[in-house]
């Protein structure tokens, strides 16, 4: 077993799904605590599904991701609109220091070990899904056994994105990938030539570099861009011509 909620093969994670609520476990001993991540949606906050609100008022604690530079933290937004409780912060390093990020992941599963010890449920917000490109996964890595982890699914950007385009993912044969700029322009230009529908996350402050991978493969024209779905300053329509949010999602169809 992996320690602290890691994935084994296929990506599934090593550590039970949790039973809910603290307590005493048969023979006295106090229930092991539980982590669930919570998907959020991407900003509106009626993308938000029924059973992420129940848990959000259940849980004995509620966590919610700040980025260390001073982002306003998206998923905090959302829980607050849902839900009248005090949350914790939990603030993690972004962007490349790979020694910063890893303290902050290693801080924030202490404070959620410390918060669920002797068997309490905590929950921890984030946007979209919790098993898509999150933090959670890397808190969920290193919380020692034997904290539970389980998830509570959210609607993606990419869906949102689709939905308001009013455009469809995939049908029949079609095929569809998705992957973040970061992994680098080849592996985008790799992805266009091989599948029918390709989502970009991640190309927001590359946004040129990516609209030059689109117009190469003839894929510009079928663009459909959004950012900040859902929250102050959204956009939605053809790829601009400049950086954009870090919250920029690109979808591409195959021309007809
Ligand atoms: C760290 S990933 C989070 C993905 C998220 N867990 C999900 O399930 O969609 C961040 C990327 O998600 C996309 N994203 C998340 N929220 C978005 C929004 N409100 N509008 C546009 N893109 C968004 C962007 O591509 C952004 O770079």
């Amino acid at each position: 077993m992996t320690p602290g909620g890691g994935r084994g093969p296929g990506g599934r994670r090593d550590r039970p799904v949790g039973a809910p609520g603290a307590g005493h476990a048969p023979g006295g001993h106090r229930a092991a605590g539980r982590l669930t991540g919570v998907g959020v949606g991407p900003g509106d906050p009626e993308l938000v599904t029924l059973k992420a609100v129940r848990v959000l008022r259940e849980a004995d604690v509620v966590f919610v991701p700040v980025s260390a530079g001073g982002e306003p933290g998206y998923a905090e937004q959302t829980v607050r609109t849902h839900v009248d409780r005090p949350v914790q912060r939990l603030e993690f390093v972004l962007g490349d220091d790979p020694s910063g990020r890893e303290t902050s992941w290693a801080a924030a599963a202490g404070a959620v070990a410390r918060a669920v010890e002797g068997g309490a449920w905590a929950a921890f917000a984030t946007i979209g899904d919790p098993n898509l490109y999150s933090t959670f996964t890397y808190l969920a890595r290193r919380l020692p056994p034997p904290v539970t982890v389980d998830t509570v699914p959210g609607i993606t950007a990419l869906q949102d994105l689709a939905a308001r385009a009013g455009a469809v993912l995939a049908e029949g044969d079609q095929t569809l990938a998705l992957l973040p700029f970061t992994a680098g322009p080849e592996r985008l230009a790799a992805a266009l030539d091989s599948f029918d529908t390709v989502v970009t996350y991640k190309g927001g402050r590359l946004l040129p570099q990516l609209r030059k991978v689109l117009a190469d493969s003839g894929r510009l024209d079928q663009a459909v861009f959004g950012a900040r779905l859902g929250l102050d300053g959204e956009q939605l329509g053809p790829l601009p011509d400049g950086p954009a949010p870090y919250l920029s999602t690109v979808i591409t169809w195959r021309p007809a």
